[in-house]
């Protein structure tokens, strides 16, 4: 997240930009820096990877204004080089970044000339901004009108060039050595100014400069400003425009929450945005493929035995859900273990089996003993995480990342749902590789994760009716979560939700087991809730749910946009996502277990007894 100043007297830029980076920490990041410009000591950068209170800002007494950024790592590894501020050759432009560049790999082609320091993908933006510095004038026919102080060599227009060329969602912050303004730009990722007396502020969160100014001017998507220590200037397509100016009413803490109560309210809100990154840049649907940049040694996919995903918790629901998906678009047989129960096992080939370890933290103890125990038997392993330089990145063979930005709950959410789309690419990749999915196959299913963040989307839209139903259904004695296919895993994962933030008994079954035992504990006060969307065999999961409603039940679900099963007591709306429909059925559990547990007065953060990441075994 980046955080910035321009402050005309109250000094002390270096403090105030530190200050602010430190007000961002709470979302854990991994790198820190700053830069900063003064009238006569020029451009002075500082940057390192680590927590922000480690970073030591430099004494640049004449600083009129600066940018800092604290980064959760998405492209390179969490390294000194690829911390930001990024830099271009010349020295005198640098730059902050929120979000994906997802052309930078051709953008960075087209500057070969350019000298480049780092593996990230923020670092084309400077070096962008210098070509247009340096050349803008003969090209300058774009975009250009309206531009204030707008001949080539300024630092707005050419920000307004450079943002033209770039692909994905984003939020820039450039300051140039012998320029007294900062410009930003907004797309898809937040940004919001802070305008004060004698200084101005410009931060992805409010939390960054609360202490200093509580208006604000929340920025919209495709906005440029600029911004001086007196004014800030907003444009929208190179026209000026005006934006409300707000007075925040929160206190800090809510303000790190967005405004919501808890973090993981906040989280399950942010699914939408965290799947877009997740997705961003790695689905070709014309081509019916995936770049998850990741590589696999000729010919193994083809010759491969089997999939062995290993995980725990969450983690490992989000892995019973892929095995499914490597079965039916890989062609491969795909197996699933606890992984503190894993052993490699008689009867298998090590060169054709590829462990897949599924770990959002990436330093679970359980989960590195099984990768451990896979590399001693020679397998190729993989690891599926949130987090860029974690111990398993280290110990395995590649890697596919699933950018769902930091979770702060204890309760796991975006990740999952994030873990899920990033398989579902990968079950993708390996089915086209291995000649078992053909492109027309592969197409629909990138439609499908396509169509996710707006699936997902319209389920928080809802949240009224889920709430309502929390209300109802808060005081049961019981509740059980049953699917079938890839309903399963989401009842599982429904269930492990609801029992570790409201402490309430829950449990998930294979619908089809419901009659084989836990039937018996069927009463009125047990409520089930089910998974009726595509891709979960809703008819036939609806037969054991009437079994349950025959003993006095009563019965929720989760029904696929269309199908109607008109004797549920709760029917929630699934929109038309094909396999990834009980995915999105997830997000009604998950605001479920969320609004039981806010019922109860839970610390719905930090439930009792459980660690956000459980480093032993
Ligand atoms: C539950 C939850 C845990 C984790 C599990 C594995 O909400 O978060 O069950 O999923 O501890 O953690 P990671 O994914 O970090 O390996």
């Amino acid at each position: 997240d980046g955080g910035a100043v321009e402050d005309g007297s109250i000094g002390g830029v270096g403090d105030i930009v530190h200050e602010g980076l430190r007000n961002l920490e709470y979302r854990g990041y991994d790198s820190a820096g700053v830069a900063l410009v003064g009238a006569s000591s020029g451009l002075t950068v500082a940057k390192r990877s680590g927590e922000v209170n480690g970073l030591t800002v430099p004494d640049v007494p004449d600083a009129t204004h600066g940018v800092g950024h604290t980064r959760w790592s998405t492209h390179g590894p969490p390294t000194d080089a690829n911390a930001h501020p990024h830099t271009d050759c010349v020295g005198d432009v640098a730059v902050v970044h929120n979000g994906i560049v997802e052309n930078y790999e051709e953008l960075k082609a087209e500057l070969s000339d350019h000298e480049f320091t780092s593996d990230t993908d923020t670092e084309v933006i400077p070096h962008l901004i210098e070509e247009e510095l340096a050349g803008a004038s003969d090209e300058d026919g774009e975009g250009g009108e309206g531009d204030e102080g707008g001949e080539g060599g300024d630092l707005l227009a050419a920000v307004r060039n450079v943002e033209d060329r770039l692909a994905g969602s984003y939020a820039i912050c450039a300051v140039r050595e012998g320029d007294d303004r900062i410009v930003v730009a907004r797309r898809g990722s937040p940004l919001v100014l802070g305008r004060g007396e004698d200084a101005a502020f410009v931060a992805s969160d409010v939390t960054a400069f609360l202490e200093h100014t509580r208006d604000v001017t929340y920025l919209e998507d495709g906005d440029v400003a600029a911004l001086d220590a007196g004014d800030v200037s907003i444009f929208h397509h190179g026209e000026p425009v005006e934006r409300a100016v707000e007075t925040v009413s929160w206190e800090a803490d809510a303000a790190e929450k967005g405004g919501y109560e808890h973090y993981m309210r906040k989280e399950i809100h942010e699914q939408p945005s965290s799947l877009r990154q997740t997705l961003a840049g790695r689905l070709d649907v014309d081509a019916g493929d995936v770049d998850l940049d990741v590589s696999f040694p000729p010919g193994f996919l083809a010759d491969l035995e089997e999939i062995r995903i290993v995980a725990c918790g969450t983690s490992y629901y989000a892995g019973r859900y892929a095995a499914q998906l490597f079965e039916e678009l890989a062609g491969v047989r795909a197996t699933v273990e606890i992984a503190s129960e894993y052993e490699f096992g008689a009867g298998r080939t090590p060169d054709r089996t590829l462990v897949v370890a599924v770990t959002q933290s990436g330093e679970t103890a359980d989960t590195l003993g099984a990768v451990r125990r896979a590399n001693a038997a020679g397998a190729r392993t993989f690891a599926v995480t949130n987090t860029l330089g974690s111990t398993v990145t280290r110990e395995v063979d590649g890697t596919a990342f699933i950018r769902a930005g930091p979770e702060i709950g204890v309760a796991a959410t975006k990740t999952f749902a994030s873990q899920v789309a990033t398989l579902a690419m990968l079950a993708v990749a390996v089915g086209r590789d291995r000649g078992a999915l053909a492109a027309a196959d592969a197409r629909p299913v990138l439609e499908d994760l396509r169509g996710l963040p707006g699936a997902v989307q319209q389920v928080l839209d809802e949240e009224t009716q889920v709430r309502e139903a929390a209300r109802e259904y808060r005081d049961s004695e019981a509740f059980f979560f049953v699917g079938r296919a890839l309903g399963v895993p989401v009842a599982l994962e429904g269930a492990l939700k609801l029992k570790e933030i409201s402490y309430d008994h829950a449990e998930g079954f294979a619908a089809g087991e419901l009659k084989h035992g836990p039937l018996a504990l069927v009463t009125p006060e047990t409520p089930v809730l089910a998974v009726l969307t595509e891709g979960a065999r809703a008819d036939e999961t609806m037969n054991n749910v009437t079994e349950a409603q025959t003993r006095g039940a009563p019965a929720l679900g989760c029904v696929s946009t269309g199908d109607e099963y008109d004797t549920l007591d709760v029917s929630f709306d699934v929109p038309d996502v094909g396999i990834v429909e009980p995915l999105v059925a997830n997000v009604y559990l998950q605001l479920f277990a969320y609004h039981v547990a806010n019922e109860k007065g839970r610390p719905i953060d930090k439930p009792r007894n459980l660690a956000k990441s459980v480093t032993v075994e």
